[in-house]
């Protein structure tokens, strides 16, 4: 079995929500799914096939606040390069629509410049997560 490593940031619970439904549409791998401030080491990612990326866009077009350390300092060449690596977001596209998910697409062009492959599109959740489950477990199913 594969293992994949979901690393993610939230501030109201959306994306922790997307988190465990991607987890559960991942036949193919065992999961560890972990809260970002949780990551106190880089073992998990370097242990994993797979390390999905997931994050709310919050201020205005920026990451979930308990996401920007892990960010600024751990995503780095040294860790990703070479990794598969994919990427999801939370946004509102009604009230944010010049900023929609931008957080997926910050975090999609960082794993590119650490040299990782980013092994599909960022998966880009607008709203609730029970309004987007298929799409969710389609998204994840194909990983
Ligand atoms: C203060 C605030 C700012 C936000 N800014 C954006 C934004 O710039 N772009 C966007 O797409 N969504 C934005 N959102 C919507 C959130 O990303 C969305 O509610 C998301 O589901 C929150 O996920 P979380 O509970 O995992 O943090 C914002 C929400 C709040 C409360």
């Amino acid at each position: 079995m594969k293992k994949a490593t979901i690393i993610f940031g939230s501030t109201t619970g959306n994306t922790e929500i997307v988190a465990d439904q991607i987890a559960e549409n991942m036949p193919g791998y065992t999961v560890e799914v972990v809260y970002v401030t949780d990551a106190k080491d880089d073992a998990a990612v370097q242990a994993a096939d797979l390390v999905v990326y997931g994050c709310s866009t919050m201020g205005l077009g920026e990451l979930q606040e308990d996401f920007i350390p892990y960010y600024e300092n751990r995503m780095t060449p040294a860790l990703l390069k070479g990794k598969n690596v994919a990427v999801f977001g939370l946004g509102d596209k009604e009230n944010y629509e010049d900023y929609f998910c931008w957080a997926a697409d910050i975090l999609a062009k960082k794993v590119q410049a650490c040299g990782a492959n980013l092994v599909c599109d960022p998966l880009k959740v607008d709203g609730e997560p029970d309004d987007n489950r298929a799409a969710v477990a389609a998204w994840a199913q194909a990983l």
